[in-house]
């Protein structure tokens, strides 16, 4: 009920697409881990303060200053969204968090020269890894499996002996807050307590977690705090909006700037340039992403509203039912251990003997069920499931068609009918699987391709006729036809 009331406000959750049988169907969204579909109102908020959008840089009229105040509320309200109003700044970088994860990788091997060692734990997105091994002098994985290989996350007893036997180098330790493959929620205030406890900082990946469960940044004990957080505004149903990072006020200070450029400084002569007091001005080289940012600060103000304990609640009961029906169909491998119930609605499993890129396929082109396969960017933490199963192939050519996974992940418009959905759909699959095999072919090693259905993508959103529906009011049939002749000729 509370869900169906939501799905109209998401763009795209009413969706209908056609079939490989020619039926219309209407589209099942299973990839919000991958990106949040988008939050009309937010949307419509942000049209309604495009009347008044110019750049901040400018601050004497009227647009500049509401510009500015919007700003000066996203900021705020960003902050308190995670329970961060005393002693945090936000920065608003990029499109995503791998921007930020890097600057913050350059910055702190920068800031703490002499601490050369990161922790990151195995199963990170490559955006919370990769900008560490780049940048760091040594990266030191954490574990994330117990002595008979099964997953149990970040284990504290073992962090805490790493964190013992590197202290005099350790700088920080880099941990996601929920894993983008299996969903599970890591216990980041207690690693906090850990890294400060041995002169770390902590910097948590939050780009799964923020739209679905929530979070304190600050905390009564200073000790659990967090230092740096950081997340994606496509994943938090704001696409078009930027990565963010939360820091600590009094860290972020420390650290060099990462863009030159406008704004960003309060004096430049043809000899010199002093770099602005202000943290804002100092991290924001050139012109913001006004609306971005107003978008995205009004789709976590409704999130607010809804409650994020209440938006976590449903989505663990919808994330315990999906894996539960996926264990009730025969043939399907749910990964990293599924007794664990903190976890957000990211789930990911195979139907054994199938490729995981056939199976996406066939969900999509039969089932209209839009979900994610490959390795989630993610590629040590999914081998890491795959490998008992892998060395089972004694076909050494098949073994890249099955070194990925296939992954539902649920957002605020997900409901049991779509879950329902998807159990229906993999239940025919491995009922009829030689049946749908036959359809498909391969197209390399690699990839698959159905033999007669043809995704007709100009069929749902073609660019020329959009543009000649938007620029029909203002531009003459001649001009409008012009480019389609320029198209002809080219
Ligand atoms: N890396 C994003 C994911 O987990 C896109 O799907």
């Amino acid at each position: 009920m509370w869900c169906n009331d939501f799905k109209k406000a998401f763009i795209g959750s009413e969706l209908t697409c056609i079939n490989a049988e020619g039926k219309t169907l209407s589209r099942i969204y299973l990839d919000s881990a991958a990106s949040t579909l988008a939050f009309a109102p937010a949307q419509q908020a942000t049209q309604a303060f495009l009347k008044y959008y110019a750049n901040t840089h400018s601050s004497v009229h009227l647009s500049a200053k509401i510009s500015s105040e919007a700003v000066a509320w996203a900021h705020q309200r960003v902050l308190s969204f995670f329970g961060a109003t005393q002693g945090y700044s936000a920065v608003f970088q990029g499109n995503g968090a791998t921007s930020p994860l890097n600057r913050l990788a350059r910055g702190l091997s920068e800031l703490r020269a002499d601490k050369s060692t990161v922790l990151v734990s195995l199963m990170e997105h490559h955006s919370n890894d990769l900008p560490h091994r780049a940048h760091a002098k040594k990266v030191i994985h954490i574990n994330i499996q117990d002595a008979t290989g099964e997953f149990q996350g970040v284990d504290l007893i073992e962090l805490e002996a790493l964190c013992k036997a590197h202290q005099q180098q350790l700088n920080y330790i880099a941990v996601t807050a929920a894993s983008n493959v299996s969903g599970h929620i890591t216990p980041i205030y207690d690693i906090a307590e850990i890294a400060h406890k041995y002169g770390a900082y902590i910097v948590v990946d939050g780009a799964q977690i923020a739209a679905h469960a929530p979070i304190q940044l600050a905390q009564d004990n200073p000790q659990r705090s967090i230092d740096f957080f950081v997340f994606s505004g496509h994943k938090t149903y704001a696409p078009g909006s930027p990565g963010v990072l939360i820091g600590k006020t009094q860290l972020l200070d420390q650290l060099k700037p990462e863009f030159y450029g406008g704004g960003m400084v309060s004096e430049v002569s043809k000899f010199d340039y002093s770099v602005s007091g202000l943290l804002f001005d100092k991290e924001h080289a050139g012109t913001l992403n006004i609306p971005g940012i107003f978008m995205l600060a009004t789709t976590l103000d409704f999130l607010d509203r809804v409650g994020m304990y209440s938006i976590y609640e449903k989505e663990c009961m919808l994330t315990q039912y999906l894996i539960e029906m996926l264990q009730t169909i025969e043939g399907v491998k749910v990964y990293a251990n599924t007794s664990n119930t903190q976890r957000i609605g990211a789930v990911s499993f195979n139907i054994q003997g199938l490729p995981h890129e056939l199976l996406a396929l066939i969900l999509n082109d039969y089932f209209a069920i839009a979900v994610r396969n490959d390795c989630f960017c993610a590629h040590p933490f999914v081998r890491e499931c795959l490998v008992d199963e892998l060395w089972e192939i004694e076909d050494e050519t098949q073994l890249p068609l099955y070194q990925g996974m296939v992954r539902a992940s649920i957002g605020l418009y997900t409901n049991k009918a779509d879950l329902q959905a998807l159990e229906h759909a993999l239940t025919c699959i491995v009922n009829n699987k030689a049946y749908y095999v036959s359809q498909y072919k391969l197209t390399d090693e690699l990839h698959f391709v159905h033999k007669t259905f043809k995704l007709e993508t100009q069929q749902y959103f073609n660019i020329e006729d959009t543009l000649t529906n938007c620029f029909s009011d203002y531009l003459s049939k001649e001009k409008i036809s012009m480019y389609e002749q320029r198209e002809e000729m080219a």
